[in-house]
C-alpha cells in the first residue's frame, strides 16, 4: 500500500499490542505533534487505526499556592499562634495573635476569613478563641497543597486530592485547572495486514497542476509542506528612487502649507535666469565657464519688450527716486542668450511678472521641485545637476521671521528641527540667509539652501509692489541629513550605492 511519508512512519511507530499516545509517536517519528495528529486521522478514515481520546485535566499550583505548600496556610500559622497565646483556655486580643503569628497585610484577612469556616475557633469583638480539639494536620485543603506540590501537576493527584477540595483551592486561587484532550492510536486488523504487506511511501507534491486536478490523483497523493522559514530567492523588484519619492513628499508638503506648483523650462534665456533677478551682466556667475550655454538654438527670439526695458533701466539706473543701478554695460542679446538653468529661480520670475499664468495678487505662494544645471567640479557635495525646492511667498509687510518659521516649519516635516542660519549675499535678496542643518552620522554643517527678502530692483521691473520672501533649497542635500549618506554619489549615477537605495525607506 501506498501511504505519504508521514503516515508511513506514524503507522510503523504504532505500538503492535497496546495503545500509542499521540505525544509518545511524536517523539518515536521526530515529527510535529500537530503533524502526527493529521497523520493519525488520515490513517483512521483509511481503517488502519483506531483513535480514542480522553479528556485529561491538569492541576497547576498558582504561586500564592506554591508558597502556602511551603509556608503553611495563613489559617494555620493564625492557629498556632491563637494557641500559643492561650486562646484555648479563654479569649485573647486580636491584636497580640496577630503579632505573634507574624502575618501580614492582606493575609491576616485570609486567616480571618478562613480560621472561623475551618473549625479552628472563634472570633468575636476583637478577639480569638482556639478550639484545642482542632487538628491542623488533618486539614484537607494543607494536605491537598503539599500533595499537588509534590507530585506536581498530573491528574491522577486530583483523584487522591478530591473534588471539593480541589474546587475550594481553585476559588482561593491557589491551584489553576486546565483540561487537554489525550489521544490514543491502536491498529486495526487491516492497519496491521497492511503493515505485514509492507508500505510504500507516495512522493509528496510541490505544486498542483492541472493534471492532478483533473485525474482525480490530487485526492492520493501528500503535499509537501510549506517551510515559512526556508531562504527564498529575492527578488529585486523596480522601486521609486528615494529622492523621486522624497521630492513628491516635499511636494505634498508643500501644497499642504498652501504653496501652488510652477513649472517652465529646462533650457532658459539668460533673461529670466539672471537678468530679471539684478545678476549684473558682468556677475562672475554668468560667464562661460559657469553655465551649460546651448549650441543650436544660441538664443531665443521673443522676450517681452517693455519688460526688457524695464529690467534694463534698473541695472543701469536702479529703481526709485535714490536708485543706484550697476552703472555697466547692459546689452539685450546678451539676455537673450540660452542655458541650461543653474537655478530655478527662472521660474520664479517667469511667474512673478506674470508671463507665466498672468498677474498674481498677493497674498500667494508657489514651489517646483526641478532639476537645475550648473558647471560645478563633481564631488561628495557637488553634482553637475540636482533638484532645487524653489518657492516664494508673496504677501504685505513680510518679515525674515517669516522666513526662518516658514523653514522651520518645513524641515520638521522631515524630522529636521536644528536649521541654522548665516547671512550671505545675493544680488536680488537683502538680506539673504544661508541655511545649514547638522549631519546625521558626521555631525558636521552641510549648507542646504540659500534665501532672502527680494530686493526692490528686481521687484519693481516685474510689477510687483508687495514684498516677496524666497528660496533655493536643495532637495540631495535634505536627502543627505534625512538618510545620513554622505556622497552624493551615493543615491546618483554608477557609483550610486545600491544597497542604500533598495533599503531605504522614505518614512516622512
Ligand atoms: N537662486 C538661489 C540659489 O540657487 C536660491 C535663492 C532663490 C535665493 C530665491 C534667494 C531667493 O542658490
Amino acid at each position: 500500500m501506498q501511504l505519504p511519508a508521514s503516515q508511513v512512519a506514524v503507522l510503523e511507530a504504532v505500538n503492535a499490542d497496546e495503545a500509542t499516545a499521540v505525544d509518545a509517536l511524536a517523539a518515536a517519528t521526530e515529527l510535529p505533534p500537530e503533524t502526527v495528529t493529521g497523520a493519525v486521522f488520515e490513517l483512521e478514515d483509511e481503517g488502519l487505526v483506531a483513535v480514542s481520546e480522553r479528556t485529561d485535566e491538569t492541576i497547576d499550583l498558582t504561586d500564592e499556592g506554591r508558597a502556602y505548600a511551603d509556608e503553611a496556610l495563613p489559617e494555620l500559622r493564625l492557629y498556632e499562634a491563637a494557641l500559643e497565646a492561650g486562646a484555648g483556655d479563654e479569649p485573647v486580643q486580636m491584636g497580640q495573635v496577630i503579632g505573634r503569628s507574624g502575618l501580614e497585610g492582606p493575609q491576616v484577612d485570609i486567616a480571618l476569613s478562613n480560621y472561623a469556616r475551618k473549625g479552628y475557633g472563634a472570633i468575636d469583638s476583637g478577639e480569638i478563641t482556639a478550639d484545642p480539639d482542632a487538628d491542623p494536620d488533618a486539614d484537607p485543603e494543607a494536605n491537598a497543597l503539599e500533595i499537588l506540590a509534590d507530585t506536581g501537576e498530573t491528574a491522577p493527584d486530583a483523584v487522591e486530592v478530591g473534588d471539593e477540595t480541589v474546587e475550594g483551592l481553585e476559588s482561593r486561587g491557589l491551584l489553576e485547572r486546565s483540561e487537554s484532550i489525550l489521544r490514543e492510536v491502536t491498529l486495526t486488523e487491516r492497519g496491521v495486514t497492511e503493515l505485514m504487506a509492507g508500505l510504500e511511501t507516495a512522493e509528496t507534491v510541490g505544486q498542483v497542476t492541472p493534471e492532478l486536478l483533473t485525474s482525480g490523483e490530487w485526492d492520493d497523493v501528500e503535499f509537501a509542506e510549506y517551510n515559512v522559514e526556508a531562504d527564498a530567492e529575492r527578488f529585486e523588484g523596480g522601486n521609486v528612487h528615494i529622492l523621486r519619492q522624497t521630492a513628491e513628499r516635499v511636494k505634498d508638503v508643500l501644497v499642504g502649507m498652501g504653496f501652488q506648483e510652477m513649472e517652465g523650462p529646462h533650457v532658459d534665456a539668460d533673461f529670466w535666469i539672471n537678468d530679471c533677478l539684478f545678476m549684473p551682466q558682468d556677475h562672475p556667475a554668468r560667464t562661460h565657464w559657469d553655465r551649460f550655454a546651448l549650441a543650436e538654438p544660441t538664443h531665443i527670439d521673443e522676450l517681452p519688450a517693455d519688460l526688457i526695458a524695464d529690467v534694463e533701466r534698473a541695472h543701469r539706473e536702479g529703481v526709485g527716486p535714490d536708485g543706484e543701478g550697476y552703472h555697466s554695460p547692459w546689452d539685450a542679446d546678451f539676455a537673450r542668450a540660452l542655458a541650461l538653468r543653474g537655478h530655478t529661480t527662472s521660474l520664479s520670475t517667469r511667474y512673478l511678472s506674470g508671463e507665466q499664468i498672468g498677474e498674481i495678487e498677493p497674498p500667494a505662494r508657489y514651489f517646483s521641485v526641478e532639476k537645475v544645471y550648473r558647471n560645478d567640479t563633481l564631488d561628495p557635495t557637488h553634482l553637475l545637476e540636482f533638484f532645487q525646492i524653489e518657492g516664494w511667498v508673496m504677501a504685505e509687510d513680510l518679515s525674515v521671521r517669516d522666513l526662518m518659521g516658514t523653514f522651520e516649519e518645513f524641515y520638521a516635516q522631515f524630522g529636521i528641527t536644528d536649521i541654522e542660519f548665516k547671512p550671505h549675499y545675493n544680488p536680488y535678496t537683502e538680506p539673504s540667509f544661508e541655511l545649514f542643518g547638522t549631519h546625521p552620522t558626521t555631525g558636521e554643517l552641510v549648507e542646504i539652501g540659500n534665501s532672502g527678502i527680494f530686493r526692490e530692483e528686481m521687484l519693481e521691473p516685474l510689477g510687483v509692489d508687495c514684498d516677496v520672501m524666497a528660496w533655493g533649497l536643495a532637495l540631495e542635500r535634505l536627502l543627505m541629513l534625512m538618510y545620513g549618506f554622505e556622497d552624493i554619489r551615493d543615491i546618483h549615477g554608477t557609483l550610486c550605492d545600491l544597497e542604500l537605495l533598495r533599503n531605504t525607506e522614505v518614512t516622512y
